[in-house]
C-alpha cells in the first residue's frame, strides 16, 4: 500500500516553535504526518484538507490524540473556518502544498503520467472541472497557455496541437502517450512531467488558492506567531518568497523611488531569510523531497 512519507518533518515542527496547548493550523492535513507531531509536541491542531478521502484516513490515524478539528474544506477559506470554530488567532500555520503520494499513486485519480487512470486530478469530488475537460474542451491556443505557464513547458504549443489532434483523451496514460509523440524522449524525466504538473494546478487553482490562504494565514497569526510553507516548484515557491519579502519589507515603493511614500508597516520577519532545503539524507531516503524548500516567517 502506498503511504506518504512526510517531508521536512523535524524542521517544521521546530520552525513553528509548537508549544503545549499553543494553536496550531495545519491548511494541508495530507496523511498526518505533521498533524501527528504537532499532537504529540502538546498542540492544539486544526488541519485541513480539501480531499475527503484524506481527512478521513487521517482521522483514523489521529484517532487516539485529543485536542484536534479535522475539516474538509479548500484553504482558500481558511478565516471562515477559523471564524466558524471561534479562533481569533493561531500560534503556527503551515502549508505543505501539493498533493500527497497517497494521491499520486493510489487513488486512480489520473495524477500520475505512469499510470493510466481516468484524466481526473481533482483533488476534491466537488469541484466541476476534471483534467479530461481541460484536455478535450479548451481552445487549442488556451490550452498551451496552460502548458506554458503553470508548466513552465517551452514546447507547449507543439504538445497543445498534439493532444487537440488526438482528442478525446480520457486517460493519463493515453495523454503521456500523446505528449511522448510530440517531444520525444530523452534523459531520464518524462516528457510529460510538466504539463501533468500544469493541468493539476489549473484544475485544482492550486495557485489562485494559495495566494488566498497566504494572505488569510498571515491575517490570522498572534503576535509572535510562525508560518511555514513548504513548496515543491519555482512557481509556488516564488509566489511565497514574494509575498514574505513584502510583507517584511520596510518599504515597498516602486525601485529607484527617490524617497520613501509608502508608510508600510512590516508584518514579519523571516526565520532565515533563505528557504530551508531538505538534507542530503532526507533527499536518499524519500526522493520526492528534493524540489522541497521551506520559508519560515515571524508576526511581528
Ligand atoms: C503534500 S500533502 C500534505 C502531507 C501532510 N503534510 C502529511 O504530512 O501527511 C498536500 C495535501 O494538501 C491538500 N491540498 C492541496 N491544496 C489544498 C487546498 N487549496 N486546500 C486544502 N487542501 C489542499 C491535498 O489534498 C493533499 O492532501
Amino acid at each position: 500500500m502506498t503511504e506518504h512519507i512526510t517531508v521536512l518533518l523535524k524542521e517544521a515542527v521546530k520552525a513553528l516553535e509548537v508549544q503545549a496547548g499553543g494553536i496550531y493550523i495545519d491548511c494541508t492535513l495530507g496523511s498526518g504526518g505533521h498533524a501527528e507531531s504537532i499532537l504529540k509536541a502538546g498542540g492544539q491542531y486544526i488541519g485541513i484538507d480539501a480531499d475527503p478521502k484524506a481527512v478521513r484516513k487521517a482521522e483514523t490515524r489521529l484517532e487516539r490524540y485529543g485536542g484536534k478539528t479535522l475539516i474538509n474544506r479548500n484553504f482558500s477559506h481558511l478565516s471562515s473556518i477559523c471564524s466558524e470554530l471561534e479562533v481569533t488567532c493561531a500560534d503556527g500555520v503551515l502549508f505543505d502544498l501539493g498533493m500527497s503520494s497517497v494521491q499520486l499513486e493510489a487513488e486512480g485519480r489520473g495524477f500520475s503520467f505512469q499510470r493510466n487512470e481516468p484524466l481526473d486530478m481533482r483533488f476534491s469530488p466537488t469541484q466541476d472541472v476534471t483534467a479530461a475537460d481541460i484536455v478535450n474542451n479548451y481552445p487549442e491556443s488556451d490550452l498551451a497557455d496552460v502548458i506554458y505557464e503553470y508548466g513552465e513547458e517551452r514546447r507547449s504549443r507543439v504538445i497543445a496541437r498534439r493532444i487537440v489532434q488526438n482528442r478525446p483523451i480520457r486517460t493519463s496514460g493515453h495523454l503521456a502517450e500523446v505528449v511522448q509523440s510530440a517531444v520525444g524522449r530523452k534523459g531520464k524525466i518524462h516528457p510529460a512531467t510538466k504539463t501533468f504538473q500544469a493541468l493539476r494546478i489549473a484544475v485544482n487553482d492550486e495557485l489562485g488558492s494559495l495566494k488566498a490562504g497566504l494572505d488569510q494565514a498571515i491575517e490570522l497569526l498572534c503576535e509572535d506567531g510562525r508560518i511555514a510553507i513548504i513548496s515543491f516548484h519555482s512557481l509556488e515557491d516564488r509566489i511565497v518568497k514574494e509575498k514574505l519579502r513584502r510583507e517584511a519589507a520596510a518599504c515597498v515603493c516602486p525601485k529607484g523611488a527617490p524617497i520613501c511614500v509608502c508608510n508600510h508597516n512590516p508584518r514579519l520577519k523571516l526565520m532565515p531569510r533563505k528557504a530551508i532545503k531538505p538534507t542530503e539524507q532526507e533527499v536518499l531516503q524519500n526522493p520526492r523531497s528534493r524540489s522541497a524548500r521551506m520559508r519560515v516567517a515571524q508576526k511581528i
